[in-house]
C-alpha cells in the first residue's frame, strides 16, 4: 500500500514509520515542509502521492500551553483534521487518527471502553475530540485510535523527563492522584500497523497494559533504570499545579482492538522494560 505520513517527526512517527516501511511504500512529511493546517498544500501534495492510506501523527502536543494558545491548538487538532478527512474522501483514501485518553469525562473507576461517556476538560482534550468529531462527519473510512500516556524514541516524553530529573536532584514530586496506561510508542505503531487497510472502520483504544498513577510509573522507571525510586515523592495534581486540568481515571480497555485484530496491549511495566534496555 501507499501510505502518507503527516506529523512524520514526531514521537510517534519515530516508531511508526520503520515498523510500516518494510512492507509498504511510505512518504513522511513534517513542519516546515507540510503544514497540515494548510489545505491547500495538502491537497497538492495528496494529488502527487495518490496515498492509500492517510496516517496523521501530526498534531498539537503541547497540553498545557494550550490553555493560553487555544486558537492554534483547534487549528491543528480539529480544523486540521477536518481538511484532511475531507481530502482523504475525495482522494479514496483511508484516514487514521490519533486521539487520546483525555477525551473522557474521568469519572468512572474502571477502565473506559470506546462507546462511554466523553467529557474532556482541557483546551487540548476539547480540540482533540471535536477533531473526531469532525473526522467521523466527514470520512467514512476511517480509525481512531485513541491512546494514552506516549513514550518512545525521538521525542521528550515523562520518561526522558523522570530520567533527566533523577540525575538532576535527590527528591522528586509525582502527582499520584491521575490513574491511566503508560503506552511505548512502538506498541500503539504495532496496532497502527494491524488497523490499516483492513476495513475494519471505527474508534479503538490502543493503550498499555493494566494501569499505574504517574508516581507509580514513575518508580518503575527509576527502578528500571537502577537508580533510587525512593526519590519520588507523591504529590497531588491540586498541589502541583499544571495549567490543564487532566481525567484523573483514564485508564482503558482494549479488547475492541483485541477482537477485531488479535492485538493484545502488553503490561505497562514489561513493555517500559524493553524500551529502557533497547
Ligand atoms: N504524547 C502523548 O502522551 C500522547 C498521548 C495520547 C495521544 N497522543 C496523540 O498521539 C499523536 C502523536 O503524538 P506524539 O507524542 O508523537 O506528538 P509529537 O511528538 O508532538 O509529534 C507531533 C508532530 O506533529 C508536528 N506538527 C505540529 N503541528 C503541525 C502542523 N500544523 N502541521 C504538520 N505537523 C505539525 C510536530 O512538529 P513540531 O514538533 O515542530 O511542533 C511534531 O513533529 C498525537 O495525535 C497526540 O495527540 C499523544
Amino acid at each position: 500500500m501507499r501510505i502518507f505520513v503527516s506529523g512524520s517527526r514526531g514521537m510517534l512517527a519515530h516508531s511508526l514509520l520503520p515498523m510500516i516501511s518494510r512492507e509498504h511504500d511510505v512518504v513522511g512529511v513534517d513542519l516546515p515542509e507540510l503544514d497540515i493546517t494548510n489545505y491547500a498544500a495538502i491537497e497538492s501534495m495528496l494529488r502527487v502521492e495518490r496515498p492509500d492510506v492517510i496516517i496523521n501523527c501530526a498534531a498539537y502536543t503541547a497540553v498545557d500551553r494550550a490553555e493560553s494558545e487555544p486558537e492554534l491548538c483547534y487549528a491543528v487538532n480539529c480544523e486540521a483534521v477536518r481538511n484532511l478527512a475531507a481530502l482523504a474522501t475525495s482522494n479514496n483514501a483511508e484516514l487514521i487518527q490519533i486521539s487520546t485518553d483525555y477525551v473522557y469525562d474521568g469519572q468512572k473507576t474502571t477502565p473506559y471502553f470506546e462507546d462511554d461517556p466523553t467529557g474532556p476538560q482541557g483546551v487540548y482534550a476539547k480540540a482533540k475530540l471535536d477533531g473526531e468529531v469532525a473526522l467521523r462527519q466527514t470520512c467514512e473510512r476511517h480509525y481512531i485510535m485513541r491512546s494514552s500516556w506516549l513514550y518512545g524514541a525521538g521525542g521528550n516524553n515523562f520518561v526522558s523527563t523522570m530520567l533527566r530529573l533523577a540525575k538532576e536532584t535527590d527528591r522528586l514530586k509525582v502527582v499520584d492522584d491521575q490513574t491511566g496506561c503508560p503506552t511505548w510508542c512502538r506498541e500503539l505503531a504495532r496496532a497502527i500497523a494491524l488497523v490499516m487497510g483492513s476495513g475494519k472502520y471505527g474508534t479503538y483504544n490502543a493503550c498499555g497494559g493494566g494501569q499505574t498513577n504517574w508516581f507509580g510509573f514513575a518508580r518503575q522507571i527509576l527502578q528500571l533504570s537502577g537508580m533510587d525510586p525512593e526519590k519520588i515523592q507523591a504529590t497531588t495534581a491540586k498541589e502541583f499545579g499544571l495549567k490543564a486540568p487532566r481525567p484523573s481515571y483514564s485508564a482503558m480497555d482494549c479488547s475492541k482492538l483485541e477482537r477485531a485484530f488479535g492485538w493484545r496491549p502488553r503490561p505497562w511495566q514489561e513493555a517500559l522494560e524493553e524500551y529502557l534496555s533497547t
